[in-house]
């Protein structure tokens, strides 16, 4: 039966068996997986690992300084941040199309990932922190693929890496205890799921600079409400969406005309199917009330109440 330190342990024996003293990239997100995989190759080869952290702009608030503090910093690994943020704003420009988004952000990713890590020296591996649900949810193993899901998959055929997966056949809880076991904090260990292509599939329609300041910003006040209200370990995924709508309200003697945005609570195991949380009225009060004041151009929000099926978790 399943241990996270006979995981752990395990895990790192195979890792030195797989690449001996090979150097190694990986795609840093700051997210639960690719951190765990960083650390377990880390543990396993020290500094023959390289971790590259892309900013495409589309994360959550101060996500990449919280990224560099903890792996470069505490962890002392060795972590390039590259600032893309600009790249992926200007490709994404008046593209609404959900799959369209997903596939620029994709490719745009790996061209950037490909251009910066010529300039870093050559690499064996590429160690990814693909888990199993990642595998089945990809259409792997299911006949219809859903969303194509943007992990750093798609890897140009040019590009002669060989892969190190050590997570690939656990579950999210399994990965979290691995994580824990290293002694890898719990800001990390449980933060929630947050997708690839980030804030862009979170904004119905198309994406701007104005409109991701004001998802970044009620995203923020969503997690810091879940978290005080101490339901962040119930709840599966919590998060702000921004759908592209604008309707009329009153402020003082003053009509507005301004965004809406919906709260999107879930639990779940893995992700693959979900029910919409049950979150208490006076934390959905309180939440409704400091989106508003404390997020601009916000006049209305509003509560996602469908499960998975028959919704998916993000809206997009
Ligand atoms: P859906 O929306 O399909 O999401 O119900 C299921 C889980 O997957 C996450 N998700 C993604 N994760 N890249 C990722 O790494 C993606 O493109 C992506 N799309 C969705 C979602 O947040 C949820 O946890």
């Amino acid at each position: 039966d399943w241990t996270s330190a006979s995981f752990v342990e395990m895990a790192i024996a195979k890792i030195k068996e797989q690449v001996g003293d090979k150097k190694v990239l990986c795609a840093l997100s700051g997210g639960v997986d690719s951190s765990v995989a960083a650390v377990l190759v880390h543990r396993a080869i020290g500094n023959n690992l390289t971790c590259m952290f892309v900013d495409h702009g589309l994360l959550r608030k101060d996500e990449a300084e919280q990224v560099m503090e903890m792996f470069a910093g505490e962890f002392q690994m060795n972590v390039v941040k590259i600032d893309a943020r600009e790249r992926f704003l200007n490709r994404l420009a008046g593209v609404s199309d959900p799959e369209r988004k997903r596939k620029i952000i994709g490719e745009e990713f790996i061209r950037v990932f490909e251009e910066e890590s010529k300039s870093l020296g050559h690499f064996d591996f590429l160690a990814q922190g693909t888990l199993y649900t990642d595998i089945i949810e990809s259409g792997t193993a299911t006949a219809a693929t859903i969303k194509s899901h943007h992990n750093v998959g798609g890897l140009p055929e040019d590009m002669q890496f060989q892969l190190t997966e050590p997570l690939k056949e656990l579950f999210k809880d399994e990965v979290r205890a691995a994580g824990s076991e290293m002694g890898i904090k719990d800001e990390i260990v449980w933060r929630q799921p947050f997708p690839g292509p980030g804030l862009a599939i979170r904004i119905i329609g198309d994406v701007t600079a104005e409109k991701l300041e004001i998802l970044r910003d009620a995203d923020w006040v969503v997690r810091d409400e879940i978290k005080r209200s101490g339901l962040d370990r119930e709840i599966w995924q919590y998060f702000a969406v921004l759908p592209d709508i604008k309707s009329v309200g009153v402020m003082g003697d003053e009509r507005t005309y301004a965004y809406t945005i919906g709260i999107r609570a879930v639990t779940s195991r893995d992700g693959m199917t979900a029910d919409w949380a049950r979150i208490p009225y006076d934390v959905l009060e309180r939440l409704s009330t400091r989106l508003v004041n404390e997020v601009g151009d916000i006049n209305r929000v509003v509560l996602d109440i469908t499960s998975k099926p028959p919704a998916t978790i993000e809206w997009e």
